[in-house]
């Protein structure tokens, strides 16, 4: 059979079929068919069933006996959902109707009462916020578990030196615990923005409907507080075409991804031979098939690129759902696999990471070497020149870049420079100066709030640990 041919007979037998003749085209099954992915909204599906059953029999939209039987056939399927025997058939189409179909073949006539004053737009609305708002806790989780792996080698790395840097040049030493707090304060407004796409999609869809609400005595305010969303959306239109919770889900989940891509770039030049700042465990490390000695950070690489596919999908779903027109239009399908696959891909994303991070191993004294290397203190020198000699800023600017050459053209570090040398330059400089040009010191020195100093870092641990643990 070519795919333009039309698969006759099953017309009458797709729950919509009653004003169809012929079935669908193979080709037409194949554009139009979800339950492949959407599948995996079957648990919210038959939550929010369960709900709009119950307010049914309440509000006596629906006898208490049919509804008791639709209840009982809801739990049936979750059981053969859970336990992988349920069929998901592509002659239903979608998750809706397979659940649907099945309740029939389970209790009978009572199935066909569960879609009073119920369409698939206000449902799918509802399944779809029901399931980004579990991604959303699932993702706080994960991300609260990578700050609790971030802060513990924080704190043995207080006082760490390593080298800060500017555009990846050498500017001032800084600790190894200040550099992973930085990625702890990051993912706290990862966090953040969860907790706020959150609280904006936890309002319920259901009971707007196909678009225009319904003319059923519904109760809207039950159905939402049984699935724990705040209150009823407003708008029925707005209901069932909104999707700002899954771009809003998008957004934040490409700003974490890049984050973590950042997070997974610095470990791969850590661990690279030129850095050799940090050792990743042998259970984060892959070997090269041809050069035995390769210890390869395909983890951090893999998360440094998966961020990609996250931004590809914010990207892709902003397209679709651009100039679509009031109220639901059959794009909005194309709104569940970008969502899934960001899902998919932040969460072992985001283990991966929190697994390289807890059992990575930082070298100290490779670090402070390297903190050493390229006049990492000449700010230091600078600022002790205005505060011993009273120079204005921009003019002990200028006489530190004067030391700074002369240093390197006797190929030493600024701490070597003696006396009389630094004399020719500026003769009011005294002994004393050399208390400054240590990396020590340096970092010991940077005391204000928020500062690189040991003493401050462990006090932002402790504060952060309070915070967000
Ligand atoms: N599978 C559909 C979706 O994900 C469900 C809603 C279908 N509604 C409709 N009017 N055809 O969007």
């Amino acid at each position: 059979m070519t795919d333009g041919s039309r698969a006759d007979g099953d017309g009458l037998t797709r729950l919509w079929g009653g004003r169809f003749g012929q079935g669908p085209s193979q080709v037409m099954d194949r554009i139009n068919v979800s339950v492949a992915f959407d599948r995996r909204l079957a648990d919210q599906d038959i939550a929010q069933s369960r709900a709009h059953v119950r307010m049914l029999a309440d509000q006596c939209i629906v006898d208490r006996s049919d509804a008791d039987a639709i209840l009982d056939g809801l739990d049936r399927i979750s059981q053969e959902i859970a336990t992988g025997q349920f069929a998901f058939k592509a002659e239903h189409e979608d998750v809706h109707m397979n659940v649907e179909a099945r309740l029939h073949e389970l209790i009978g006539a009572p199935a066909g009462r569960l879609h009073t004053a119920r369409s698939r737009n206000d449902q799918v609305a509802t399944d779809f916020r029901l399931w980004v708002r579990d991604a959303l806790d699932r993702l706080d989780e994960g991300l609260q578990a990578l700050q609790s792996a971030l802060l513990a080698q924080a704190d043995r790395h207080a006082a760490t030196i390593m080298p800060g840097f500017t555009h990846l040049q050498s500017a001032q030493p800084v600790t190894f615990g200040h550099h992973l707090m930085a990625y702890v304060e990051m993912l706290a407004r990862d966090r953040s923005r969860v907790a706020d796409a959150r609280r904006r999609l936890n309002e319920c869809p259901l009971g707007a409907a196909a678009l225009a609400g319904t003319a059923f005595p519904i109760d809207r305010r039950a159905t939402a507080s049984s699935l724990g969303f705040d209150r009823p959306m407003a708008n029925s239109l707005d209901a069932v075409s909104d999707r700002d919770f899954a771009l809003e889900y998008l957004s934040v989940a490409a700003i974490c991804a890049v984050h973590l891509s950042r997070l997974g770039e610095e470990i791969v030049l850590w661990t690279s031979d030129q850095f050799r700042f940090v050792r990743l465990s042998d259970a984060f490390t892959t070997g090269s098939s041809i050069m035995p000695q390769k210890r390869n950070p395909d983890a951090a690489e893999l998360v440094r690129a998966k961020s990609g596919r996250v931004i590809g999908h914010l990207t892709g779903l902003l397209t679709v759902i651009k100039g679509l027109p009031m109220t639901y239009s059959k794009d909005m399908q194309e709104d569940k696999e970008p969502v899934f696959d960001a899902d998919d891909t932040l969460s072992v994303s985001v283990a991966a990471m929190t697994g390289m991070v807890a059992d990575m191993n930082a070298d100290p004294d490779t670090m402070k070497a390297a903190a050493t290397a390229g006049f990492p203190t000449a700010t230091d020198l600078a600022d002790w020149l205005v505060r011993v000699l009273g120079m204005p800023f921009r003019d002990a600017h200028r006489v530190t870049g004067l030391l700074v050459r002369d240093a390197e053209r006797r190929g030493c570090g600024l701490a070597d420079l003696d006396l009389s040398a630094m004399q020719a330059v500026e003769p009011r400089i005294t002994a004393d100066v050399h208390s400054v040009l240590g990396v020590d010191s340096s970092v010991h020195s940077r005391k204000s709030e928020g500062g690189t100093a040991p003493d401050r870092v462990r006090q932002a641990i402790a504060a952060a640990r309070e915070a967000y643990l």
